[in-house]
């Protein structure tokens, strides 16, 4: 007999038996006990998978929270301390730091970013007083640092200028591993980036600081609330001639394999949920480590419809988390990195 399971039958009219082979195979045993579905569970969320971003700012004693992203705060070198062992005692294993410099201290260069006593640079020294165990990642970019807030120097045009923009990347990158920064993640997306930081570094005798490089990075709506929180928005046009199209897969594979080839040690793509088929196919295709950033507006719309009681925030948090390293994700940033701590500790 054929079974069909779309065909329909009327009231009254008999159903024909399932064949039995069908009920051979039943998933659902090896579901059926809490134990059983522990032993056969094919990824795990750790502690360890987690990077925690923080935002600098100058002052004293300040604490301002995002509005666009609650639970994440602006804080002066002051309070950071505190935050650095806090997050060291909850195990998270890593920080990336974000400076947000005051207004009248950004230039059309940038160069405040390099400066000595840079806000990043000052927080490096924090954190690496106050929490010694913490890995110190940080964000090497220029957005936040420009009075146009595009992520280098521009042509006469207005246009992000690439080649000039490399020996800035490279000054940042020095400085920032002078003040004690232990992995540098590039986020600007520039053509050649990766290996201008690679070599300045090893020239300086930094060989032994890593890169993350921001790989594959979209031009996203999901950035909104971070650029409330680092000032950083464009001041006109947007990022879209250096940040990737959202339409595109295999130009991923190719920024991944650049960056490679250039001296990137890990490789991050970004955001992370809307775009775990890219995160899989990088897993798949290439052997480095690969991080995922859950960004900012990641995390505000799970926090905003958790507020709204519309969906359970902690039970969403961990599955989205999840979700990125069932994709391929070796480690996230994620701003719920300290919850997620506590919840796992
Ligand atoms: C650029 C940078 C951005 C983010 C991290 N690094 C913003 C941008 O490219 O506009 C976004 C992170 C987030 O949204 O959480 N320095």
């Amino acid at each position: 007999m054929n079974y069909s399971p779309g065909e329909n039958f009327g009231p009254g009219e008999e159903v024909p038996p399932l064949p039995p082979e069908y009920l051979v195979r039943r998933p659902r045993r090896t579901r059926s006990h809490p134990a059983l579905r522990r032993l056969v569970r094919e990824n795990t969320l750790t502690r360890d998978d987690l990077i925690l971003p923080l935002f600098v700012v100058e002052g004293s004693n300040v604490y301002q929270e995002v509005s666009s992203m609650q639970g994440v705060y602006r804080e002066s070198l002051d309070r950071l301390a505190e935050t650095a062992k806090r997050a060291e005692q909850l195990g998270v294993p890593a920080l990336i730091l974000f400076g947000v410099p005051p207004r009248d201290q950004k230039d059309a260069e940038g160069r405040i970013s390099w400066a000595p006593d840079g806000i990043v640079q000052r927080a490096l020294e924090v954190v690496e007083r106050s929490a010694p165990s913490l890995l110190r990642i940080v964000d090497l970019c220029f957005c936040e640092y420009t009075d146009h807030g595009h992520c280098g120097v521009l042509t006469p045009d207005g246009h992000l200028d690439n080649d000039a923009t490399l020996p800035n990347l490279e000054l940042q990158a020095i400085s920032l591993a002078d003040a004690g920064a232990q992995v540098i993640a590039p986020s600007g997306m520039l053509d050649g980036g990766v290996a201008a930081i690679r070599n300045a570094l090893d020239e300086v005798g930094h060989a032994e600081v890593s890169i993350l490089a921001y790989a594959v990075k979209y031009a996203s709506g999901f950035y909104g609330p971070f650029r409330d929180a680092a000032d950083s928005a464009p001041a006109f046009g947007d990022r879209s001639t250096y940040q990737m199209d959202p339409a595109n897969a295999e130009e991923a594979l190719r920024e991944a394999r650049m960056d490679i080839e250039q001296g990137a040690d890990i490789l991050m793509v970004k955001p992370a949920l809307p775009y775990l088929d890219i995160l899989q196919r990088l897993k798949r295709t290439f052997d480095v480590p690969l991080a995922a950033y859950q960004v900012s507006g990641e995390y505000a719309m799970i926090k905003a419809a958790g507020q709204k009681g519309w969906i359970d925030e902690e039970r969403v948090m961990l599955e989205s988390l999840l979700s990125i390293k069932r994709a391929g994700a070796n480690m996230i940033l994620t701003y719920y990195a300290r919850e997620v701590a506590k919840l796992l500790r």
